[in-house]
């Protein structure tokens, strides 16, 4: 298995550019094979999510091509093969292939989504958008049977705004008859890359980014070019990072206004922070903060990064809190982090942390991508060395990092 090692405590200095956002490629790429003809997806990160999907492509006869800069689908001799292979168990976005397929063939057959363990991650909501538009369901033995005579758009009232039932139901209506109006839609930004990419491609859509997204179905969808947007939650990541050793680290390509809440919380913490455009230089803290935090839908503290921060706050002065509001389970990285000197004690949803304590090299393990992420941002802050075990959750997520992490200094590589 695929381990990381690093050398800890060495100032980062240099620029880091992020790549495309994963929670928008992953499901930008099985809404290509709405349209038959030529998509090509720029700007798109090095993620083994991605090259998975890719896999998954193939089994439905579509197309691809890779290049550094692009990926193009052809999906002009799609086929709708049941996707009953372990690549779908492998990863959460696989959902997507329901929602496209759906829309598609108006039927389909695919095995249950994988993905990180985050406690219990149900896919009602996704169900409850299909049978909206009028699609039968059935579950057996992990496989999952859709089946539409035809799909007919509706009023549709989520009581959580969760992004994938979002982003699924988008994909089941575009091409549906009639009219669909999403109540209590998530708004994250990845759910507006996903309509700008469908309305690129001549879907009707409106209000995405809002709780109220409409559809008008259309016939068919055509083609397009399309640049993703920056990975919120990798640009986050780095920037954690920089408040840790940033001498001072600059963080390129990215779109600020969907940083408002890790830049407030930095701030907070006593990170400065400057922002020019896409670019932000980020300063490491000689005495950071403590602080509390709770976890939201967007625009609020990113689930995603909850697991980051408590890395950093492991080197605040002082009692801080963070409370997970949207996963029953993400807290596997704190044991690992205890390891390694940190003093956080856990209570249900809840973690408190006492700092600052310095953080020691040790062997450790990534139980899923975000909390390996946070072993690697404290094996860069530990004194000594640091073995990272399961490394390959991490790459699931983080495009080059590697290379990215080296390039500013750090003193990480791979190994087996
Ligand atoms: N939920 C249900 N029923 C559903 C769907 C969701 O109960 O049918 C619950 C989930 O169990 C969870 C909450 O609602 O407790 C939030 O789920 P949501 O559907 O919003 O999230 P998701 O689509 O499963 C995406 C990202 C996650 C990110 C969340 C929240 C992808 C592939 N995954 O997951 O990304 O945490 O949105 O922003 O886009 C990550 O990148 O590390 C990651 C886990």
């Amino acid at each position: 298995m695929n381990k990381i090692v690093i050398k800890g405590s060495v100032p980062l200095e240099g620029i880091i550019n992020i790549d495309g956002a994963k929670n928008s490629i992953v499901a930008l790429i099985p809404a290509s094979i709405l349209s038959k003809s030529i998509v090509r997806i720029y700007n798109y990160p090095k993620i083994s999510d991605v090259y998975v999907l890719i896999d998954i492509l193939q089994e439905l006869s579509v197309s691809t091509k890779i290049t550094n800069e692009y990926i193009e689908i052809n999906s002009s001799n799609i086929k709708n093969t049941p996707l009953t292979t372990t690549k779908m168990g492998s990863l959460r976005a696989s959902y997507y292939f329901m929602g496209a397929l759906l829309g598609l063939f108006k039927n389909t057959t695919l095995r249950l989504p994988g993905g990180c363990y985050l406690g219990p991650r149900p896919i009602d909501l996704h169900l409850k958008g299909f049978e909206t538009l009028n699609c039968r369901y059935d579950i057996n033995n992990e496989l999952i049977y859709l089946q539409a005579d035809k799909l007919i758009g509706k009023e549709i009232h989520f009581p959580f705004p969760s992004v994938g039932a979002t982003i699924n139901t988008m994909l089941a209506a575009v091409l549906a008859e009639g009219e669909t109006t999403i109540y209590n839609a998530a708004k994250e930004p990845e759910i507006v890359d996903v309509a700008n990419f469908l309305t690129q491609m001549g879907a009707k859509i409106s209000g995405a980014g809002t709780s109220i997204i409409k559809i008008i179905g259309v016939k068919e969808l055509h083609g397009t070019d399309y640049v993703v947007i920056p990975d919120r939650i990798e640009a986050g990541t780095y920037l954690i990072l920089g408040a840790l050793l940033g001498n001072p680290l600059e963080i390129h390509r990215v779109n600020y206004l969907h940083l408002y809440a890790i830049l407030t919380t930095l701030n907070k913490c006593g990170v400065k922070t400057y922002i020019n455009d896409d670019k932000i230089i980020v300063y490491n803290s000689n005495k950071l903060l403590p602080t509390d935090i709770v976890t939201d839908v967007y625009p609020g503290f990113p689930t995603d990064l909850q697991q980051i921060i408590t890395t950093l706050l492991t080197q605040s002065h002082g009692i801080s809190t963070v409370t997970e509001t949207i996963y029953s389970d993400r807290f596997q990285n704190c044991q690992e982090l205890i390891k390694m000197g940190a003093n956080i004690v856990i209570n249900d949803n809840k973690v408190i942390i006492k700092g600052r304590t310095p953080l020691k090299g040790s062997e450790v393990v990534a139980k899923d991508l975000r909390g390996g992420a946070s072993l690697a941002i404290a094996g860069l802050i530990a004194e000594g060395t640091t073995i990272i075990n399961e490394a390959q959750h991490i790459l699931r997520g983080y495009s080059n990092i590697i290379e990215k992490l080296q390039n500013v200094k750090a003193n990480i590589h791979m190994s087996t």
